[in-house]
């Protein structure tokens, strides 16, 4: 297993290039189940659940390549109908494959996802809808066993705007006879940029970008490509690292809409932020001012920052709570950035971040992806070396970051090998 290690102390300045949107490729590749042919998803980013995804649909038949960000998916061989506990333990996107396996192949089976490193995460939406749909489901020994001969259109209303839920009914219902209206849709950038790659298949959608989806059911799709959106989750780590350093940093290929709740906390904070077309530079203040924040759904600030806005605000001048509203015991990365020297009391929910003078280096633990995201942040202000254990939870989710970290200015490298 591979770790970090950081010192401290350097301003981050200069240009990074943001990569493709994690969440939107897990979405779109298995989209590409409800066609046959080929398909090319460009600005497709190198990451270790980009190629866990593509191991699972390689099991089902499906050949799939990458070459530089340009991923080449070929549907036809496609003869398995199955997602193994051994891919979906792994990754919980794996649940993806089920809508589109059953609207195309009518039948499915899929490992229901273990829990993760922040606790239980429930399908109960997922399966609801599809059953909605005319899918009759089963659970047997840990799996999802889903058949259909054809799917109908149907209302379905969402309690939660669950990003998965609606992104799987929605892959379901474009196959599906007659209309289906989803109400409380998710409306996340991830699961537009998807709702765009179905009609370029020539699924009928309307209501993109909204709760409300309506969906007219066809008979057929067709491949298509598509260029993957930015990372806005990435582009809000690399902000925050220019913040915490006190540095000012440009990124290059972001679409700053996706992000504009973090850019607002950002200059709520002191900073200063400059859209330039599809680039976005930023400027940290001498002195961080304290700002809470509370996750919510899109276009909200996400949960998915929640972990990196605790680190920021834990040498802000002033105390800030930091609330979670969608992952309520999403705090692992506490404990270990209290072993940084950052002064946090969590109660229930919400982390009350008491700001600090400055950090001091230790070794800490990362526990998840977006929790490892913001022990790198604290390690590139804390005073001496940081040792951050268990990276592969990051390269999960950001690729090659402690490149894209030294080429402005941190000083960090991977040591690769021994159980740490
Ligand atoms: C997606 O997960 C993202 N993952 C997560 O990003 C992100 O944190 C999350 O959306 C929220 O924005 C991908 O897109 C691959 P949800 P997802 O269904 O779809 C509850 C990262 O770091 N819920 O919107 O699993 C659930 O417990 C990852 O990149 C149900 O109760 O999230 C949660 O409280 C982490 N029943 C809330 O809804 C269900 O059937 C939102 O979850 C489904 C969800």
């Amino acid at each position: 297993m591979d770790k970090f290690i950081i010192r401290g102390g350097k301003k981050l300045s200069g240009r990074v290039r943001i990569s493709g949107a994690k969440n939107a490729s897990l979405a779109l590749m298995p989209a590409a189940l409800l066609a046959g042919g080929t398909f090319h998803l460009s600005n497709t980013p190198g990451l270790q659940d980009v190629a866990t995804m593509s191991s699972l649909l390689k099991t089902m038949g499906m050949k799939i390549d990458l070459n530089g960000d340009v991923l080449t998916l070929d549907t036809r061989g496609v003869n398995k109908h199955e997602a193994p506990y051994a891919h979906v333990k792994k990754m919980r996107a794996s649940i993806y494959v089920l809508g589109p396996l059953i609207a195309r192949y009518g039948k499915a089976k899929v490992s229901l996802p273990g829990g993760c490193a922040w606790g239980p995460r429930p399908v109960n939406l997922h399966i609801e809808g599809l059953k909605k749909l005319g899918a009759e489901i089963k659970l047997e020994r840990g799996y999802i066993v889903a058949k259909a001969k054809q799917l109908t259109g149907a209302k379905i209303h969402f309690d939660i705007s669950s990003v998965g839920a609606t992104g799987n009914v929605m892959m379901a219902a474009v196959l599906a006879k007659g209309t289906t209206l989803i109400t409380n849709a998710a409306i996340e950038p991830e699961i537009t940029a998807l709702a765009e790659f179905l009609v370029k298949m020539g699924a009928r959608i309307n209501g993109i970008g909204t709760n409300q989806l309506e969906i007219e059911g066809v008979d057929e799709l067709h491949p298509a490509d598509f260029e993957t959106i930015p990372d806005r989750i990435e582009a809000g780590t690399f902000l925050t690292a220019a913040a915490i350093t006190g540095g000012r940093v440009t990124l290059e290929n972001v679409n700053s809409e996706h992000f504009s709740a973090v850019t607002a906390k950002l200059e709520d904070a002191g900073c200063t932020a400059e859209v330039q077309g599809s680039n976005f530079e930023l400027q940290a203040p001498a002195e961080l001012k304290p700002v809470d924040a509370t996750a919510v759904i899109y276009p909200g600030f996400p949960t998915d920052m929640q972990a990196q806005w605790i680190a920021l605000m834990s040498i802000a001048n002033g105390t800030s709570i930091v609330t979670d509203t969608i992952y309520t015991d999403r705090f692992k990365h506490v404990p270990e950035l209290e072993r940084l020297g950052a002064d946090i009391e969590l109660k229930k929910n919400a982390a009350i971040v008491r700001g600090v003078k400055k950090l001091t280096g230790a070794t800490v633990m990362s526990t998840d992806l977006r929790a490892s995201a913001s022990l790198i942040l604290a390690g590139l202000v804390a005073e001496g070396e940081t040792e951050v254990l268990r990276v592969y939870h990051l390269d999960r989710g950001y690729e090659a970051i402690e490149k894209k970290l030294r080429a402005i200015g941190a000083d960090i490298e991977r040591v690769s090998g021994k159980e740490y």
